[in-house]
This record gives C-alpha cells, structure tokens and sequence, in this order.
C-alpha cells in the first residue's frame, strides 16, 4: 500500500517560532502518529522556507549573510520540534541543493512548453517597501508615508499561465469535495476564483533581489519565493528518482494554516502541478489561527507565545494535549495562560493523573500491586464496558475526521467516568469489609480500574507519547504500536505486577 505522504507549510526562516508554528507541526505530527497507530506507513515532512525579501534584509540588518541567518533559524526551528516530541521523517530547507535542482527542472519544463512567458509589467513601485502596489493600498487618493516615493515603472518580468487552467480548477474543487478540508473553506476558496484569475508573476529582477533561486533561463531574475516553496512538497517526495516518487506521490494530506490556503496552495499549486503533468495532492486540510487578544499572534504583531517556556515548564505532553484539546481544527482560538493552567489541573491533573495514583497506591496496598481477576460483575462494570464501546468508536471516528478536540473530549469523559466508578465501588470501604462478597467486588473495582485505563490510555498515544508511556510502562506493558486487538475489553493485565504510583503531572 501506498505510504501516507504527510506535508505542513514550510517556515519562513524570518523570526523566531512562535505557538501558530508549534501547533501545525504538532496537529501534523499527531495525524502522523494516528495514522501509524492505524497500521499505514508514513512519511511525513516539515521545513524551513528560506527565499525572499524580509530574509535579506533580516540578514543585512544583522549584518550576515542570510545563508548564515538561515542557518540559525533552522536550528530554533528544528530544536523547537525535539521539544514538542515531534518527529518528522525529513526537514526540507529551500537553499538545499536538492530543492534548487527541481525547481529549476520544472522552471525550464514550464518554460519550454509555453506555460511561462516573458511580458512587461506596468505598475506603481516603492522603493522603501520594496513592492508594487495597487490602486488600493492608497489613503483618500494618495499613497501613505510608509512608502516613501513611488514612482511608475515599467519592468519585464517572467509569467506563469495560471487563467488558462481557472474551469479547470473549478471543476477539480467541485467534483472533489473532501480536496479542501474542512468543507467549509472550499467555498471561500471558489469565491475567490468567482473572480479572473490573473497570470502569475513568477520572477524578480536581480537588482532588486538577489536572494532566492536565478531562474535557468534568464539569470538576471529570481523566483519569485511562492513558486520556489510550494514545489518543496514535491523535491521531499523524492521528484526526479522516478520509484521514490512513484511511491510518495501524490502526497495525502498538506496541513496548513487558512492564511495560505487561497490563493498559495488551493490555488497556485494544483495549477503548477496540473501544467506540469503530476498529480494533484488527496487533501489540504487549513488549520485557523492561534490569537492574543483577539489578533492573529504573528512576529509583526509582536504579542507571541513562546511555545518552550511553556514545555520547559509543564513538559511537552501537557503542551500537545492543550493545543490539540484546545482548537477546533479549522477555526481560531484565543490563547490564555489561565486556560492553560487550568486544564493542566483539571483535566490532567485531576481527571488523569489522580486516577492513575489512586489506582496503583491501592492496587500496591490491597492486592499486593498484582492485578486481580473479575470474581463477579455487576451492573457499575457492565455500564463502564458499555462506555468504553461507545467512546471507542466516537473517538476513533474524531480521529479520522481530524476533530481531536472532540476525541479528547470523549476521551477525558471516560476518564472521569472510571473515577466515579471508583466512587460508586469505593475500594477502600470494601477493603475494610469481612464479607466474602465484598472481597470479591473489591478485586473486581481494581481489575477493572487497571482495564478501562489501559484501554483509555490507548488512545493517548497520538497526543500525549510520553504520558501514555509512562502509564503503559506501570501497567507492564510497552506502548502501544497499532491500535488494532488493543482496544477490546478484556482481561490481559490479570496477575501482571503494577509499577509504583508516580505523579504524572506535578504541581510545582
Ligand atoms: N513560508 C510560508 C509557507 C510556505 S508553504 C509552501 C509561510 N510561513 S509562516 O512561517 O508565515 O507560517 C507557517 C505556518 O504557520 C502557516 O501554515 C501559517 O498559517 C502558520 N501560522 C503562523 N501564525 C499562525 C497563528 N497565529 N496560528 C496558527 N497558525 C499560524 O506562510
């Protein structure tokens, strides 16, 4: 079968790592994870975007080359993901060799078959914002301060024939309707192509800006840095070594950010890929934005969150389950630190990492720390395996659908449900009873405490790796592989030795 080809937006190598990166490589990153729970192999890859302007002159302001800025800039971000415990198979950089090799490919292919041409370009420029600008960006008729002098220019530049393939796009989107996810985007991006589609200029005189790849044909220009990126999706499927890329491509699944979804990857990048005869990716699945105070969090706003203050402090697993518990892939959230905090305590804390303290102190103290049988069942455990069945499939079914919040929803629910459980059994009254039956049922509250949390923690792996290690690890077990055969309930764990209580989550 086909590996899974799993790809986000690359970084742009401009600033720092901010929480908006953090989540997509971690949403990535548990999609990966799910998917080899599920029993596919993947491939999944991740990146730094390190063409263009504002990296240029980031370099210059610090007075390097932006080789040397980028350089840095990849060990943050790369440093960054070994905090978050996410682990791509590749990390792609735009300046490596490989990259510029199959840009430059597909670049003369376009070229030679007529889908790039060379044509002037008429328009208002400013020089101290280093762009063209649009009858738009003036304030009551004229051009605002922040762009110094603009004078009209008239300049030749290299285009792409992007209107030529506008129906064609419009009927890929229509008769494909999981291609955008979630569904609703896909109307946001047919509005946009409601209106013509204009051909797309790919270039960049030299003088103006030297950093990014020369174009093969015409080395007084370089790529303009959207065409350069976009094609990373394909030099990391292996293009060029035909049986690499035979297995990789098309890629399943590119997440991204809803910022770059139209016009960038629903829009330019099936067209690049259509011209140039490759297949289109399965799915691209646009996550919403991480805000403060209401406002996207982006470098320019300067209000950020910085992702490992926050992992250094309550671990990366606290951090994956926030963010993934947190947002509605699709739509926005509004990041708080009380909200933080108080899912750490509730949630984790309470509902997980005290019923897993309470169930090994009583397991060591009762039964000698080995898991007993089920002597006798009652209603309480009949209605707890009968949830299990229901969460079972619900959670499993937010997974395939991308609604981790919804999952871990379910998931913490059954949690709580094992910890009133717990109440209604009360262990700890039953231990102080002579009867022979209560005996009985107190054996049966511990095996079946120890089942419905092993059988919870399976699907902790995706989210949390290291907490559902470190539960598995105390139930003798090693982490689960597949999900396959491990989620029926049963009686695996009996007469296993349990490990000590541990705190899972401290507070401070
Ligand atoms: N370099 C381009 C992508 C090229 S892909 C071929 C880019 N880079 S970026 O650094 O600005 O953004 C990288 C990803 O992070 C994007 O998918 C973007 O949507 C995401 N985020 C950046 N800020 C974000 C938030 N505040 N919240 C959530 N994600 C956002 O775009």
């Amino acid at each position: 079968m086909k590996p899974f080809y799993l790809t986000t937006a690359i970084d742009y190598a401009n600033g720092s790592p901010h929480l908006g990166h953090a989540y997509e490589k971690i949403l990535a990153d548990v999609i990966a994870r799910t998917q080899r729970l599920l029993g596919h192999e993947v491939r999944f890859v991740t990146g730094l975007d390190e063409h263009g302007q504002k990296v240029q002159q980031g370099a210059e302001r610090e007075g390097i080359s932006p080789q040397a800025r980028c350089d840095g800039i990849a060990e943050e971000f790369k440093s960054l993901l070994k905090s978050l415990n996410v682990h791509p198979d590749d990390y792609i950089r735009t300046t490596e060799e490989r990259h510029k090799k199959v840009v430059c490919h597909l670049l003369t292919d376009l070229y030679e078959r007529g889908e790039i041409y060379q044509a002037e370009y008429k328009g208002f420029y400013s020089t101290r914002a280093e762009q063209f600008l649009q009858e738009k960006d003036k304030v009551d008729g004229k051009w605002p301060e922040i762009y110094g002098e603009v004078t009209e220019i008239t300049e030749k530049n290299y285009f792409f024939k992007l209107g030529k393939y506008q129906d064609w796009l419009i009927e890929h989107i229509r008769t494909n309707p999981t291609f955008i996810a979630p569904d609703y985007r896909q109307n946001q991006v047919l509005e946009f192509l409601k209106e013509p589609l204009n051909d797309l200029c790919i270039s960049r005189p030299k003088e103006r800006l030297s950093w990014g790849i020369p174009l093969p044909f015409d080395a007084n220009f370089v790529t303009y840095v959207w065409f350069d990126a976009l094609v990373n999706y394909v030099t990391a499927a292996g293009f060029g070594h035909k049986s690499e890329f035979e297995r990789f491509w098309p890629a399943d699944l590119h997440v991204i950010g809803k910022d770059i979804l139209a016009p960038p990857h629903a829009v330019y990048w099936p067209i690049m890929l259509k011209a140039a005869n490759l297949s289109l990716p399965k799915q691209i699945l646009a996550h919403g934005w991480w805000t403060s105070s209401g406002a996207k969090m982006s470098k320019s706003t300067g209000e950020t969150v910085n992702p490992l203050e926050l992992v250094e402090q309550y671990g990366s697993d606290a951090f994956r389950y926030f963010v993934m518990r947190e947002m509605t892939v699709g739509r926005d959230a509004e990041f708080s630190l009380e909200r933080f905090e108080s899912r750490y305590r509730t949630d984790l804390g309470n509902d997980l990492g005290n019923l897993l303290s309470r169930l090994l102190h009583m397991l060591e103290r009762y039964c000698g720390g080995l898991v007993p049988e089920t002597p006798v069942r009652g209603k309480p455990e009949e209605n707890l395996s009968l949830l299990w069945e229901e969460t079972k499939d619900r959670v499993m079914n937010d997974f395939s659908g991308y609604r981790f919040n919804q999952a871990l929803d379910h998931l913490f629910g059954f949690f709580r449900s094992i910890n009133k459980y717990a109440d209604e059994r009360s262990p700890w009254k039953l231990a102080k009873s002579d009867k022979a039956e209560d005996q009985q049922y107190l054996q049966t509250s511990l095996a079946t405490m120890v089942e419905a949390l092993r059988l919870g923690n399976v699907f902790l792996a995706p989210v949390m790796p290291e907490v559902h290690y470190a539960i598995n690890e105390r139930l003798g077990l090693p982490s689960c592989l597949a999900w396959k055969q491990e989620l029926d309930w049963g009686d695996r764990l009996v007469g296993k030795k349990l490990g000590q209580k541990t705190i899972l989550f401290p507070r401070d």
